[in-house]
């Protein structure tokens, strides 16, 4: 039985694979309608989310599968003070597959390690969003047509977005990459990031102002602050709206240059944006549903059902 925690769970070539069977369910989502049939997806948000728990959903539903799950900690057991790992001893009882959100880093380990069926993270407090990750990559991959050979800017809160995390670290096994972080002061990329980036020796830089940099970026990768991550109201108010993208600074980068996001955007991309062809960020997020239904089909090892 196989878990999902981090994007580093799969390898590279496991991945390729991954990314092709996502793209053979966009193109003939027919084929895979009754591959999950019988089957029952669990997704234990104590957490909130949209695009996530729902995405993951859509993806069981469109496989033909069921699904169960609360989408917050206080209509679950947890409120009574149930523990994870009892939990998911319960939910093995009544699902075949579980993903599972967390505000507690390593929260969704403990489950697994517990759990009789596959467990997937699908967020742990700031640590690691890799079924984020996987939708980042294909989305790459679809649009970019490449993996690699490329300059890719991540903006916005550094310190807490976890899928910045989770994307570095997947990254980093692709050739030909420079990194280039912009953040405040306080919301630096953390060093256990940097120290990785130099023991590879990955070229990467490290500055504060979105428009020195806009004209080098093959990608643009925005993210939010992570205001539930804050210890105090006054310094989330301070930094909020850092970095507004707009369509002057749209007008500094190259004309293929792609902005993604992981979303919930708040203020840090400008709606003006959403019109301009580089904005993938809602395609990015349908991605996120063929991604999710092959990370299913793959963890629950099935193949696609015949008529
Ligand atoms: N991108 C993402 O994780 O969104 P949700 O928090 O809505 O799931």
């Amino acid at each position: 039985m196989r878990h999902l925690m981090s994007p580093l769970d799969f390898s590279t070539e496991e991945l390729d694979l991954l990314f092709g069977l996502a793209e053979d369910i966009r193109k003939n989502p027919a084929k895979y309608a009754h591959a999950c049939h019988g089957k029952i997806l669990a997704t234990c948000f104590y957490e909130p989310s949209t695009r996530t728990r729902l995405s993951f959903e859509s993806a069981m539903i469109r496989l033909g599968g069921q699904i169960i799950g609360f989408a917050d900690a206080a209509s679950s057991s947890a409120s009574k003070g149930e523990s994870v790992s009892d939990t998911i001893r319960i939910i093995s009882c009544y699902a075949d597959i579980c993903a599972m959100r967390h505000p507690k880093e390593g929260a969704p380990m403990v489950a697994a390690e517990k759990s009789l069926i596959p467990v997937i993270n699908a967020g742990d407090g700031g640590h690691q969003h890799p079924t984020q990750t996987l939708t980042d990559l294909l989305t790459i991959h679809s649009l970019k047509g490449r993996l690699g050979g490329f300059t890719i800017g991540l903006c916005g809160d550094l310190k807490f977005g976890r899928t910045v995390h989770s994307l570095i670290k997947a990254l980093v096994r692709y050739h030909d990459i420079k990194f280039v972080f912009i953040s405040p002061e306080e919301l630096r990329v953390p060093d256990y990031i940097t120290d990785l980036l130099k023991s590879r020796n990955i070229p990467y830089e490290e500055v504060i102002r979105l428009e020195r940099v806009m004209p080098q970026l093959d990608l643009l990768y925005m993210t939010r602050v992570q205001k539930e991550r804050f210890f105090n109201e006054e310094d989330y108010v301070r930094l909020k709206d850092f970095y507004i993208l707009n369509a002057d600074k749209m007008a500094l980068a190259k004309k293929d240059m792609l902005v993604l996001h992981p979303l919930p955007r708040v203020n840090e991309i400008s709606v003006e944006v959403d019109e301009d062809p580089r904005a993938a960020y809602f395609r990015q997020a349908q991605y996120g549903v063929y991604v999710r239904m092959a990370l299913i089909l793959t963890l629950l090892e099935l193949e696609p059902a015949c008529e």
